[in-house]
């Protein structure tokens, strides 16, 4: 079922092509929390560093690689966003942030690309989380990268929704699963 008769609003831009950061942010922020498995936290800085952990690097220094879907004509309206990063590798700083970056870091070479992605809870299953990914996709294929993977959990739900978007070639260690697309 195509998304564009669900939503045939939605709209894909960049972060940088919206002129309202501080707004894009926020509900970057909001959909993040509604959709981490972790609630609990023992501190407001404990949250915020947490938010930071995994949002803060693609933010700051790849915000061209940070697409947002906006419901109709309000830029405010974000209803998902994709968080991605075009050389795992050499994003030495994000490394040193989120845990276990490294545990595929052989696999880098081969797909150098890797994204995070979250929609609004009330917008999942209309399409715009396949939408984003091609979305991506699609850049990286602009830009000649040989592939794209991510890393989800061995018995997460989202499973069947990546390797339906083409991310067949896997590689499980421990309770990580490696899921990589060839461009
Ligand atoms: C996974 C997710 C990004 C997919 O976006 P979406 O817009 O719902 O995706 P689409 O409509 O293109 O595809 C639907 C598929 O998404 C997956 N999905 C839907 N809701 C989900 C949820 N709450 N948690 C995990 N996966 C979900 C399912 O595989 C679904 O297919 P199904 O019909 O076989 O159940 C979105 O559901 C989500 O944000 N889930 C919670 C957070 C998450 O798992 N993020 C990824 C972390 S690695």
């Amino acid at each position: 079922m195509g998304s564009d008769s669900i939503h045939p609003a939605i709209r894909l831009e960049r972060l940088t092509a919206l002129p309202d950061r501080r707004a894009a942010l926020a509900a970057l922020e909001e959909i993040f929390f509604a959709s981490t498995t972790r609630t609990e936290f023992a501190s407001d800085a404990e949250r915020a560093a947490f938010l930071d952990t995994w949002t803060g690097w693609f933010v700051t220094q790849a915000p061209d690689d940070v697409w947002m879907a906006l419901a109709g004509d309000d830029d405010r309206r974000i209803v998902g966003y994709l968080t991605g990063c075009k050389d795992s590798a050499g994003a030495v700083d994000l490394a040193r942030r989120i845990p276990k970056y490294d545990v595929f870091a052989d696999h880098f070479a081969a797909y150098p690309a890797h994204f995070h992605i979250n929609v609004r809870p009330g917008w999942r299953d209309h399409g715009l989380g396949r939408r984003l990914i091609d979305r991506f996709v699609e850049d990286c294929a602009a830009d000649r990268l040989p592939g794209v993977h991510l890393v989800t959990a061995v018995f997460a739900r989202n499973v069947d929704f990546y390797q339906r978007a083409g991310f067949t070639n896997a590689c499980q260690r421990g309770p990580l699963l490696f899921l990589g697309r060839c461009l």
